[in-house]
């Protein structure tokens, strides 16, 4: 799905320079936002506007990106996090959706928006699938400059496209690693090209194979995202109306929800339903509970009395969903991918960055890009965060490492 773009800054004042001592953390003062001296309508501040403290300019705020919101921040980035620029374009969209780290070849595979204008995709065309190879763009880290607009800059990583032979690749929105290989959820485009579920081959030529595209002969609306359950080798995927609501796919066959496939048994099931737009999905290290992203705000319209709310589940070994609760509503635009860290701590991609929740629900922080708006991210190694920014591509060095997904 279509992140906003964001219009409005709290205040605009003048730049205030990066931390003298090469530092790019920054202590939020939550106690000195508590109580503003004047707070502006909806109409004029909402969820697309880019909260930060009155005294502070977004270039300021993007050159110092780690934010700390909590003390337990600190131990998620360590001493010296680094964000730093790998690759960036003003007029394409290249990243955006579907990242997937394959350790065997050191690469990070994504998609570009589908559906917005600078995705180069929607009806008439898909979106593309890239690969990277990640020492090139670790490689730039440790030796990026300052730009002006508060990016840490270190250079343009080379992108080689996967092929979409067949038109097996059609507007892919969601990725995971199975069973040693790539699985992409397609959108589809039009009438004619359905939704689908993808296998691909991480290694050259990069081909792939569709392995499911219908729910008992019904078109699938447009699948979003996915999460392998490690205890039954389940495909997890949510199911929303994003093509439809973005013109590329028809009108809606089924309702907004979430379902597995067992690809040995050919068996598709329902897991949950009852969400207002079900996108990002995740489980827990431990696989005991799952986390379900919710971007209702965002339809064809945009409505902030809808949810922008992650949901937890517990599972049960045999994969079964119970206990729904809300887990976390996010403070900017809509939560989008998700992941878990290595700890049980839950990362969400929400428009202006990424924001670490720990398993209570707390905000610890948040890894912050500003515009033109984050949704989605995915660990590329230990210590590796990739955070895929529309126009920009970002390379996070942290302390924590992710869930070790790469290993499905
Ligand atoms: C949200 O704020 C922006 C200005 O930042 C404004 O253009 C937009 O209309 C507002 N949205 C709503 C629904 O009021
Ligand atoms: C797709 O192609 C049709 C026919 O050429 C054209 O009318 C339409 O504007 C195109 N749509 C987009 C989104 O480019
Ligand atoms: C670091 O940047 C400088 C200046 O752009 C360049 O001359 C140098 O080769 C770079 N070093 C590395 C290791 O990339
Ligand atoms: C990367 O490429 C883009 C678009 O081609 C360009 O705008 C940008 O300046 C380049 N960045 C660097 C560091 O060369
Ligand atoms: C890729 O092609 C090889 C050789 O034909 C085949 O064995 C393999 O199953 C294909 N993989 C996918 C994911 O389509
Ligand atoms: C998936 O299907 C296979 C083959 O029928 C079966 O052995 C397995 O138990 C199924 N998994 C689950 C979780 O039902």
């Amino acid at each position: 799905m279509k992140v906003t773009s964001f219009s409005l800054v709290l205040a605009v004042l003048p730049y205030v320079v990066a931390a003298q001592d090469g530092s790019q953390i920054y202590e939020f003062p939550l106690k000195a936002t508590n109580v503003l001296p004047s707070i502006p309508p909806p109409s004029v501040f909402n969820y697309s506007s880019t909260f930060l403290p009155p005294d502070v300019s977004l270039t300021a705020a993007k050159s110092t990106p780690f934010h700390v919101y909590h003390p337990d921040f600190h131990k998620i980035i360590g001493p010296n996090p680094r964000l730093t620029l790998v690759w960036s374009n003003p007029e394409y969209a290249a990243a955006h959706e579907a990242p997937v780290y394959h350790q065997p070849s050191n690469a990070l595979f994504f998609a570009a928006n589908a559906g917005a204008p600078l995705g180069r995709s929607g009806l008439n065309q898909s979106n593309v699938v890239w690969r990277l190879d990640i020492g090139e763009a670790a490689a730039f880290t440790g030796n990026a400059t300052l730009n002006d607009e508060g990016d840490w800059v270190g250079g343009n990583v080379t992108l080689q496209e996967v092929p979409n032979e067949g038109n097996v690749l059609e507007n892919v929105n969601g990725g995971a690693n199975y069973r040693g290989q790539l699985v992409f959820m397609t959108e589809g485009r039009g009438d004619d090209l359905p939704s689908s579920i993808t296998v691909t081959n991480p290694e050259s030529p990069y081909n792939s194979t569709v392995i499911l595209n219908n729910f008992f002969g019904r078109q699938f609306n447009s699948l979003n995202d996915v999460a392998i359950h490690r205890p039954t080798g389940e495909i997890f995927f949510t199911d929303v109306t994003y093509g439809f609501t973005q013109d590329f796919r028809p009108s809606p066959g089924l309702p907004n929800q979430i379902y597995r496939f067992n690809e040995s048994s050919g068996l598709v099931s329902l897991v949950a339903d009852g969400f207002s737009m079900p996108n990002g999905i995740c489980f827990s290290p431990d696989d005991q509970t799952a986390y379900v992203a919710d971007t209702g705000l965002v339809m064809k319209d945009r409505d902030p009395t809808r949810p922008a709310t992650i949901y937890a589940f517990d599972v049960a070994p045999d994969g079964t969903f119970g206990n729904r609760r809300t887990f976390a509503f996010v403070n900017s635009v809509v939560p989008d991918g998700i992941h878990t860290d290595s700890e049980g701590n839950l990362y969400a991609g929400v428009g202006d960055g990424v924001a670490v929740y720990n398993p209570r629900g707390t905000l610890l922080g948040k890894i912050f890009t500003g515009p033109p708006g984050s949704a989605n991210f995915i660990w590329g190694g230990d210590g590796r965060l990739f955070v895929l920014s529309e126009t920009k591509l970002y390379l996070a060095e942290i302390a924590a490492n992710g869930d070790d997904v790469w290993r499905n």
